[in-house]
């Protein structure tokens, strides 16, 4: 499974990438915000970190529009996917980018019917959100599971890139049911490694080294 990080803070992208734990990246408007960076100046910036595909969205509403930023973002450098909205327009500039060789993830996805529309239009990436579901009491795993169900059923080639994950159990239960991508914040990846065991049995074995009064180094 990949693994691409939700965030435009350059600082924790470069030490997870480091690490080997960053396949991709995906940014949107409020991650722009939080970061308080220029769009172009941080996506030129993560593109040369990492050497996986980079989502940067386009903001327009119409599709001329999009299109026309879709180019623009897709100038910054070759591994940009443009990122556009679960809309009519956001299908139609999907159709157009990829049509000219464009990477491009199509987002604020929320049904199966909706990743259906995508595929068919070429989508490179699909962005099931999930803990946007959960948050209104649907089951955004259930989603993700019809999606891959579907797209096996089809052949199709678009990628499920589960989105709005909130917590290590969503990359387990997404990595069970087959997405190929789960995009994280940073805390969720470094969650991944917790376990109570882990800590509980870490602290004994200290306790039990500092008794033998032995040094390794
Ligand atoms: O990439 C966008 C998505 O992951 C947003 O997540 O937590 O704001 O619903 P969240």
């Amino acid at each position: 499974m990949r693994f691409f990080v939700d965030t435009a803070d350059v600082a924790a992208i470069a030490e997870l990438n480091d690490l080997g734990m960053v396949d991709g990246v995906t940014t949107n408007p409020s991650l722009i915000l939080k970061s308080g960076r220029d769009i172009l100046e941080v996506t030129k910036e993560i593109c040369a970190i990492v050497s996986g595909p980079v989502s940067a969205e386009v903001v327009a509403l119409r599709a001329d529009d999009m299109i026309a930023e879709g180019r623009k973002l897709a100038a910054i450098a070759p591994n940009i996917a443009v990122k556009v909205p679960l809309t009519w327009d956001g299908l139609k500039t999907c159709k157009v980018l990829t049509g000219e060789g464009f990477m491009v993830n199509v987002t604020l996805c929320f049904s199966a019917n909706q990743a259906l529309l995508a595929a068919k239009a070429g989508a490179t990436f699909i962005s099931p959100f999930i803990g946007r579901l959960d948050d209104i009491n649907l089951d955004g795993l259930e989603v993700i599971s019809d999606i891959r169900q579907i797209y096996d059923n089809y052949g199709f080639e678009t990628q499920i890139l589960a989105a709005s994950v909130r917590s290590a159990n969503h990359v387990t239960q997404c990595a069970l049911i087959g997405a190929d991508v789960v995009t994280a914040p940073p805390a969720v990846i470094k969650a991944m490694a917790s376990h109570v065991l882990t800590d509980k049995g870490l602290e004994q074995f200290m306790k039990d080294w500092a008794k033998t009064g032995q040094k390794i180094l």
